[in-house]
């Protein structure tokens, strides 16, 4: 399965290798690496929670047509068994966060994956993520008249205005509370104690104190 492996991270590092809006290939890498020491932690199928790692953002939407992504899913997992292939599609199709609308993820596996891809996005890197999409979007960094969104629709999550500042307000401070590991809890809380930390530096800045 060794071989499989590197088939799959050949093909979407140069997929994603200059990637963009915070799904660049190092992106994958740091969930590939977070989800393996999840994994092992929780005693999950790490083949399977790597695999996934590897192809998770190939069905984003975000990245084109999902659609499309499943069946170049399918495609590069020719090698693998049904049943694993079956699991991992299931896993890629369901841990993304949208608005937060989405129902909890039902297997270790997913749960493993899921919470590997939320810790990417919390803390230092997951800050200047945030930074780097709110520009690719033509947002701004702080308005301090545009108060962050409560209950958002998928669309009104991806269309509607929006500032890094209140990206942290609507998601990434939320994140913590929504981890499925103890594994990836006791990660998470570093990095949420990080972004309160920055947030503080932030405002006082922002103000022109300190
Ligand atoms: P989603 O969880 O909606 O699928 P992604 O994880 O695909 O979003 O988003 C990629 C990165 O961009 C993440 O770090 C995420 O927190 C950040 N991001 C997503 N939406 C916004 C937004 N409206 N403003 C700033 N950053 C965003
Ligand atoms: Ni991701």
């Amino acid at each position: 399965m060794e071989n499989v492996i590197i088939e799959i991270r050949a093909y979407v590092q140069q997929k994603l290798e200059s990637e963009g809006s915070g799904h660049d290939w190092s992106h994958i890498d740091r969930v590939t690496k977070y989800a393996k020491t999840i994994a092992e932690a929780e005693g999950a199928d790490g083949f399977v929670c790597e695999v996934a790692a590897l192809v998770h953002d190939l069905v984003d939407d975000k990245l084109g047509d999902p659609e499309e992504g499943i069946r170049e899913v399918e495609h590069l997992l020719k090698k693998v068994s049904t049943k694993e292939t079956d699991h991992i599609l299931n896993i890629i199709s369901t841990i993304s966060f949208k608005g937060g609308g989405m129902p909890p993820v039902e297997s270790l596996e997913a749960k493993v994956v899921q919470d590997a891809d939320r810790l990417d996005a919390i803390g230092a890197i997951g800050i200047a993520r945030t930074f780097v999409y709110a520009g690719s979007k033509g947002d701004q960094m702080y308005d301090p008249h545009l108060p962050p969104r409560e209950a958002m629709s998928v669309s009104s999550y991806r269309k509607g205005r929006s500032t890094a500042i209140n990206h942290f307000y609507e998601k990434l401070l939320k994140l913590k509370g929504t981890m499925n590991t103890k594994k990836g809890k006791e990660l998470a809380e570093e990095r949420h104690k990080f972004m309160e930390a920055f947030l503080d530096q932030f405002y006082n800045e922002w103000e022109g104190k300190g």
